[in-house]
C-alpha cells in the first residue's frame, strides 16, 4: 500500500458527520427545535479562547442556538456555579461546555458535576462516566475526543473488534479512561498505558490499535508498532521546528508520524485527523441532547 492511502483524514470523515447534524438540525428547526449550545470559559488562557471560538462558530454553521459566557479569571466559583443554575433551568440550551482547565480558585470537579447529567455534552458528569463504565454506551455522553476516535477506528475495522488487542498510551479522564471503555464495549482486549507503564514499546508493538493520547511529541516510533496496526494520534503538541532559522512553531501528534508510515496500516494526522472529530462529535453530542430533551429518538451516527 502507498503510504497516501494509509492516511485516514479526520477532517474527511468530520465532514460527514457535520453535514448529518446539518441535515438533522434543519428538519428539528422545521418543527421548532432549535438546538442550542452553551460554552463557557474563566479567564484570558490564549489556547482556549482558540478552542472555544471554534467551538461557537461550528455550533453556529451546524444552525444551533450558539451562546457563549466569557468571564473574568476572577470570578468565583459560586458565580460560576449560579450562572450554570441558570443555563440548567434554561430550555432553549441543551448542552453546556465549560472550558477546561479553569482558574486554580475554582474547583473544576464541582462545577463540572454541578452541570445537569441530561446537557452534558463533555461526558465528563459521573452520570454519564458510570453510563459509559458500565457499557450503556448508547444512553450515556461520551466524551468528544474519544467518541470521534472511535468513530475513526470503526470506520477502518468495523463496530466489532473481537480478537483485537488495543493499546491506549494514557489514563486521562477525558481521553484515556473513557478510550479504553469505548474499546472494551467494542470487545476489544484493553491494554491502558501510562508514564509507570513498564516495557512501553514492547507493549505497543502487540497492539492491532494503539491510540496515542500522552502529550510528548513523537514518542511513538515505527519500531513501537505491529506491522499494520491502526494509529490513532490523539496528541497535540506545539513544537518549534527549527529554532536556528527562526522557523514559527507547528503541531506535531503523539506519533513520529513519518518513521511510523514505514510500518502502520493506517494512521491519523496531526493536524487534521483526531482535532475536527473532537469538535464535530461536540456538535453530535449537543444533537442529541436537544433530540431526547424533546422526547425524539436520539440521531444514529
Ligand atoms: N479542555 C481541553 N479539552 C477539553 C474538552 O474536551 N472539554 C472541555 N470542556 N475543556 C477542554
Amino acid at each position: 500500500m502507498d503510504n497516501f492511502s494509509k492516511v485516514l483524514s479526520g477532517k474527511a470523515v468530520a465532514d460527514t458527520v457535520l453535514e448529518y447534524v446539518k441535515s438533522t438540525t434543519d428538519r428539528l428547526v422545521r418543527q421548532g427545535i432549535k438546538p442550542g449550545l452553551a460554552v463557557v470559559i474563566v479567564g484570558e488562557d490564549p489556547a482556549s479562547q482558540v478552542y472555544v471560538r471554534s467551538k461557537g462558530k461550528k455550533a453556529e454553521e451546524c444552525g444551533f442556538l450558539s451562546i457563549k459566557h466569557e468571564l473574568a479569571e476572577q470570578t468565583s466559583e459560586s458565580q460560576l456555579l449560579s450562572l450554570i443554575a441558570s443555563l440548567n433551568e434554561d430550555s432553549t440550551v441543551h448542552g453546556i461546555l465549560v472550558q477546561l482547565p479553569l482558574p486554580k480558585h475554582i474547583n473544576a470537579d464541582k462545577v463540572v458535576q454541578s452541570i445537569s447529567p441530561d446537557k452534558d455534552v463533555d461526558g465528563f458528569h459521573y452520570v454519564n462516566v458510570g453510563k459509559l463504565g458500565t457499557g450503556a454506551v448508547a444512553q450515556a455522553f461520551v466524551p468528544c475526543t474519544p467518541a470521534g476516535s472511535m468513530v475513526l477506528i470503526e470506520k477502518v475495522l468495523g463496530p466489532d473488534l473481537s480478537g483485537l488487542d488495543a493499546v491506549v498510551i494514557g489514563r486521562s479522564n477525558i481521553v484515556g479512561k473513557p478510550m479504553a471503555n469505548l474499546l472494551l464495549a467494542a470487545n476489544a482486549t484493553v491494554t491502558i498505558a501510562h508514564s509507570k507503564t513498564k516495557n512501553l514499546r514492547s507493549v505497543c508493538r502487540r497492539a492491532d490499535i494503539i491510540v496515542a493520547a500522552v502529550g510528548r511529541p513523537r514518542m511513538v516510533k515505527s519500531d513501537w508498532i505491529k506491522p499494520g496496526a491502526l494509529i490513532i494520534d490523539v496528541g497535540i503538541n506545539r513544537i518549534v521546528s527549527d529554532p536556528d532559522v527562526g522557523s514559527k512553531s507547528r503541531l506535531v501528534g503523539d506519533v513520529d508520524f513519518d518513521d511510523a508510515l514505514n510500518t502502520v496500516g493506517t494512521i491519523t494526522p496531526v493536524p487534521g485527523g483526531v482535532g475536527p472529530m473532537t469538535i464535530a462529535m461536540l456538535m453530535a453530542n449537543t444533537l442529541k441532547a436537544a433530540c431526547l430533551a424533546n422526547g425524539l429518538p436520539q440521531p444514529a451516527f
